[in-house]
């Protein structure tokens, strides 16, 4: 019996502080996003300068893990843009030979492969799904990344 009443006034005890507890602290505005800024504020985003080495001068970039998209390892301003009729990724990088260090990477045959359909169809012609090279190689910039990411393949 005396253990049941140390429960029910420990439990009294515990609303007591739970209705009693402060309200939380509001959040300020400059602490909402990742911007270091107000959100009322339109920032500008820091300069950051883009690769500009010329193609075969640095080499190639680790892969983050195996199908990833391998990174642009060059300077591309002068490769855009790339519009319907033109790409001069292609001029290079569309050439099948076997990959030699300095020379470029040739486009792997799952570029030419119409996964639209089904089973997928394999042709010679570049897949229109690629076309646009930079919607998945990315060009390089110095930019600070925003946070930290510890992601590994
Ligand atoms: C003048 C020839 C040339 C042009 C044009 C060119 N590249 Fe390259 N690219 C290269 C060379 C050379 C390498 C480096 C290969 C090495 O060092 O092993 C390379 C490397 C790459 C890589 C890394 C490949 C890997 O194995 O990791 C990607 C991705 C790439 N280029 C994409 C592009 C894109 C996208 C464009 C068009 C915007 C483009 N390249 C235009 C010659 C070229
Ligand atoms: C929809 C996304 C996408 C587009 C668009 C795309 N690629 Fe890729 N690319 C990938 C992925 C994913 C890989 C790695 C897996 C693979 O080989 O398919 C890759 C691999 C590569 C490689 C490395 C091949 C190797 O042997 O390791 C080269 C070079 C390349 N792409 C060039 C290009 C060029 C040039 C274009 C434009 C004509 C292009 N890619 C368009 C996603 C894309």
């Amino acid at each position: 019996m005396r253990s049941l009443l140390v429960v029910l006034a420990l439990s009294a005890g515990c609303a007591a502080v739970r209705t009693a507890e402060a309200p939380a602290a509001p959040i300020r505005d400059a602490s909402l996003g990742l911007a270091k800024g107000s959100a009322f504020e339109v920032l500008t985003p820091p300069a950051v300068a883009e690769e500009d080495s010329s193609p075969g001068e640095k080499g190639v970039r680790p892969r983050p893990f195996a199908g990833a998209a391998p990174v642009v390892p060059h300077g591309i301003q002068g490769f855009l843009p790339i519009t319907p009729k033109e790409n001069s990724c292609i001029a290079c990088h569309g050439e099948a030979k076997v990959k030699k260090a300095g020379e470029p990477t040739p486009i792997p045959p799952t570029h030419y492969t119409d996964y639209t359909r089904r089973p997928p169809v394999a042709g010679e012609k570049l897949s229109g799904a690629r076309w646009v090279c930079t919607s998945c190689h990315v060009q390089q910039t110095d930019a600070r990344p925003i946070m930290g990411n510890r992601f590994g393949g």
